[in-house]
């Protein structure tokens, strides 16, 4: 069974029929599911740190999203270019990323 430490979860605005649309996919949420793969990566993080592109959290003019749990925090208007902070304060410093959290 996965037991990861952190999860985290990107809205790339899935929808059911297979097909990617909506303002996060329009804002380059796929770039920051990649960032964020390319990080765990680098880091070494891939046993502690699960990701998972998501569809519509119903706050769209907030997005593109990113939801972290156990703490359950959210995080709008995210970049890709805001990744690399989220992995450095978060989920190894253990510290909320403020300026991003909604
Ligand atoms: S499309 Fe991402 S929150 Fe709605």
């Amino acid at each position: 069974m996965v037991n990861p430490k952190y999860h985290i979860f990107v809205c790339t605005s899935c929808r059911t029929n297979g097909k990617q649309q909506g303002y996060c996919y329009s804002k380059d949420s796929v770039g920051i599911v990649e960032t964020f793969m390319q990080e765990i990566d680098e880091r070494g993080l891939s046993g502690d740190v699960m990701m998972t592109n998501t569809g519509c959290f119903g706050i769209c003019n907030q997005g593109p999203i990113v939801v972290i749990y156990p703490e359950g925090v959210w995080y709008g208007g995210v970049t890709p270019d805001d990744v690399e902070e989220i992995m450095d304060t978060h989920i190894e410093g253990g510290e909320v990323v403020k300026r991003l959290q909604i």
